[in-house]
């Protein structure tokens, strides 16, 4: 059984107003609701756990979507947090060696064949894996001025995206090791790395994009229309 947690119970600080970004609209529903049905339209995700703000009056209170069951639960301060209270939230017969995806809410353009080849290197490999893009642009260092001090080599760096998929049991320790060492892991691949171990790099479609500011909507906006339902 693989099922997916996706943290939704951040404010949105650096996209600004009133609502936070996983329920802003983008071709026609919210984000979260976008990152939900891709998982769970999915054959191979059982069911998802989602991280939401305590008291949040957006939550539409699903339980089931696409025939699979939706959990939630109150997430965290930090983005590792809410991914562990969903770890926890966990139907007890999910297995310690069964998959879990962590995908942001955030993330609305996700496609089913990324999932599949995720899944498919994640199952493959005991320290799991994750979807990447290698960097394209050059890369500057800069020194605090507005000046560039010099021009760094990109060909090993990537970009981590998720879903990032991971043994149950591997992640809650890799995240409780982490919050417990006080280290804000930004994603569940860098909890797990601390642990020694090496996810996979599993290369995925670049229109896999976050939302993060009002200038990423708008191109969610474009790249979600023009998806045939
Ligand atoms: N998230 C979460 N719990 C937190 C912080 C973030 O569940 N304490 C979720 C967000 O809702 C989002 C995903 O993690 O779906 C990725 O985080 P990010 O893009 O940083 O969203 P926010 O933290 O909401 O935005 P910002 O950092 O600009 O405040
Ligand atoms: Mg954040």
């Amino acid at each position: 059984m693989t099922w997916a947690l996706v943290p939704a119970a951040g404010s949105g600080r650096r996209f600004g107003g009133e609502v936070p970004k996983q329920y802003l609209h983008a071709a026609g529903k919210p984000l979260l609701e976008h990152a939900l049905d891709a998982l769970l339209s999915h054959p191979g995700v059982d069911g998802a756990v989602v991280s939401l703000a305590a008291g949040d009056p957006r939550w539409p209170g699903w339980t089931t979507l696409h025939g699979k069951p939706v959990l939630a639960c109150i997430g965290g301060v930090e983005r590792a947090d809410s991914v562990l209270a969903a770890l926890h939230a966990l139907p007890a017969d999910v297995a310690a060696d069964e998959l879990v995806l962590v995908h942001d809410a955030a993330r609305p353009n996700l496609h089913a064949d990324d999932i599949t080849r995720l899944i498919a290197a994640a199952a493959a490999h005991p320290d799991g894996a994750i979807l990447a893009a290698p960097v394209r642009d050059t890369l500057k260092r800069a020194d605090g001025e507005g000046g560039i001090v010099a021009t760094e080599p990109r060909e090993a760096l990537w970009r981590a995206f998720t879903p990032q998929a991971f043994r149950r049991d591997l992640l809650r320790r890799a995240l409780a090791d982490a919050q417990a060492a006080g280290i804000v892991a930004t994603d569940e691949a860098m909890a797990v790395e601390r642990l020694g171990c090496r996810p996979r790099l599993v290369e995925g479609r670049e229109d896999n994009l976050k939302v993060t500011t009002p200038a990423d909507l708008a191109l969610a906006e474009i790249l979600l229309a023009r998806r045939t339902p």
